[in-house]
């Protein structure tokens, strides 16, 4: 994605915040390079009431004036699961943030993503999506004009190899691979930012220690990788991989990723192998490619970003 200088990259951002969601927004809100139009919460590491209260009080600790909405309670045909042992009951648990009250009745995401994507003709958003793909595939099935609207969909999500929820299942497709698979033959130009990049993008303990010196939003970030990091730590991890950050920051900075064109496929059917993002390279997936694959990032100038855009927060 390049514009001008000038020019902001118009976003919306689908999410299901989680310790790393959480820094993604503060990436992305913090980054003179995005205007963010639209948050929209769906049903993952935690259940739809908690993933909406937790953008809300997030967006509200960063001053953040952004709608919110909230989205799907469940997968579209699967139970849902969550992720409380990486993300506690909370889905956010650590730092205590102050609750928001709510004003009534919550918006719907489908009417915040209508209104942002179909509201300026002119204009061509990328989608950033760091949760489970429930809410894109409602709105690509409900809304197709939305796609005109589309400059990419950048997902964080999938593997081209091995899972972090099952052997061969990335959280976020794992918990609604039907929907994942909507998104991925949709059409819409795509990029995948999966665990071949996140697990690459890993914030170190030092690293942290320089968060919680980089003022209240650093120190909020390190708070958050404090709770966050003992999972990791468990499974051996020297740093946190903060998956979602990784997709914000490639929007801002297109170098950062090394990505490769491929056909990715989602498997929904296999008892072992369901959620799993199928990856083609070889010349016929070339040929049929739907998706920017990413790699490789290159994690010291990630880390930079994400400390120098949180520092500047103040
Ligand atoms: O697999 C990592 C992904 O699942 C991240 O988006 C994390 O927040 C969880 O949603
Ligand atoms: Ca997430």
């Amino acid at each position: 994605m390049t514009t001008p200088d000038d020019s902001k990259i118009p976003v919306l951002i689908d999410c299901d915040p989680g310790h790393d969601d959480a820094i993604a927004l503060m990436l992305a809100l913090g980054s003179r390079r995005l205007d963010v139009l639209g948050v929209t919460t769906v049903a993952g590491n935690g259940t739809g009431p908690v993933t909406y209260r937790n953008a809300r009080k997030v967006l509200s600790v960063l001053g953040a004036n952004v709608p919110v909405a909230k989205g799907a309670d469940r997968p579209l045909l699967r139970k849902l699961v969550t992720a409380p042992s990486v993300h506690g009951k909370s889905a956010l648990d650590g730092p205590e943030l102050p609750e928001v009250p709510e004003t009534g009745a919550p918006a719907e995401a489908l009417d915040l993503i209508t209104e942002v994507l179909l509201g300026n003709p002119d204009r061509r958003v990328v989608w950033i999506a760091t949760g489970p793909l429930t809410n894109v595939a409602i709105a690509l099935v409900a809304r197709p004009r939305i796609k005109n609207a589309l400059e990419r969909i950048v997902i964080m999500g999938g593997s081209t190899g091995a899972g972090n929820w099952t052997p061969s299942a990335e959280f976020n497709i794992h918990v609604d691979p039907e929907a994942a698979k909507i998104v991925f033959d949709s059409g819409v130009p795509l990029t995948m930012i999966g665990l071949d990049v996140t697990h690459k993008a890993l914030v170190y303990p030092d690293e942290v220690e320089r968060l919680r010196a980089a003022g209240r939003i650093g120190k909020l970030a390190a708070e958050l990788l404090d709770f966050y990091s003992i999972f990791y730590r468990k499974r051996g991890f020297r740093g946190n991989p903060i998956h979602d950050a990784a997709a914000v920051a490639h929007v801002i900075d297109g170098s950062l990723v090394t990505t490769r064109r491929a056909r990715v496929e989602v498997e929904t059917h296999g008892e072992f192998t369901s959620g799993r993002t199928v990856t083609d390279f070889s010349p016929e997936g070339l040929e049929a490619a739907n998706c920017d694959v990413g790699l490789d990032i290159d994690r010291e100038r990630f880390v930079e970003l994400l400390y120098a855009t949180i520092r500047s927060m103040g």
